[in-house]
């Protein structure tokens, strides 16, 4: 059901890119429907260029036939359609559970429009159900966390956080070689104030929490599709 969902979302998200658009392509099974859905328009003859947010999607949508860019070639975006872990009413989100979390949100704001697909299990209340990922340079990795369980105790959040690792045992790496420590704090009260706290800590590349970001959702649900903000 899930899945169907998410292919719902993205459906209606497609509708939304326009001939001549400059679309980033967001990470994850969400986003992997619009990718697929945005190729078949491509075949189709809609002329765009796109920008993937992880090697992954890259490969997905070279095989679909996306005329893809870079962010050096094409600095800004009319679209970015992406996924997320968890949003609020707000359109805060937690983001990073695929581990693309720096790529997406350098693309998110590099977009005129970052739109959120998702099906209704992602929506929240309050954010922190979903552990919040915490990307963070290998060197130094011991006092990096220590830093960031520190600041996580200041802020009276569970201050315990897991190094994410790969089925092959070793520390999942990021594409851009990182590192991720997983925060499972259970509710985020203070979203904004949390990352800057985290964004001050030296080490600490990026954090999932994406403020600010997103212009729109689209929450495809049992009974129909809402819509969250501008979309
Ligand atoms: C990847 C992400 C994804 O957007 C997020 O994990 C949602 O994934 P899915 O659509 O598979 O539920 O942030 O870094």
């Amino acid at each position: 059901m899930s899945d169907t969902l998410k292919r719902r979302a993205a459906e209606r998200a497609v509708a939304l890119v326009g001939e001549g658009f400059r679309v980033g392509l967001g990470t994850g099974s969400t986003a992997r429907h619009f990718v697929s859905l945005l190729g078949e328009r491509v075949r189709g003859g809609l002329g765009i260029i796109a920008v993937p947010t992880s090697e992954t999607i890259h490969a997905q949508a070279t095989e679909e036939g996306i005329p893809l860019t870079t962010l050096d070639e094409t600095p800004e975006l009319d679209l970015t359609v992406d996924g997320a872990d968890e949003l609020d009413g707000d359109l805060r989100l937690i983001k990073g559970g695929g581990g693309a979390l720096l790529r997406e949100k350098i693309v998110a704001a590099a977009s005129k429009r970052m739109i959120v697909i998702a099906d209704e299990s992602k929506r929240v209340d309050v954010l922190g159900r979903f552990p919040l990922p915490i990307e963070v340079v290998p060197f130094g990795l011991a006092a990096t966390r220590r830093s960031v369980e520190n600041c996580l105790r200041r802020m009276n959040l569970p201050d315990e956080t897991s190094l994410r690792m790969a089925a092959n045992g070793e520390p999942f790496l990021t594409d851009g070689g990182h590192y991720i420590l997983d925060a499972k704090l259970l509710r985020i009260d203070r979203p904004e104030e949390l990352a800057a706290s985290l964004q001050a800590i030296p080490g600490v590349v990026e954090h999932g929490l994406f403020i600010s970001l997103a212009t729109g959702a689209i929450v495809a649900t049992a009974s129909g599709v809402d819509e969250i903000g501008r979309v």
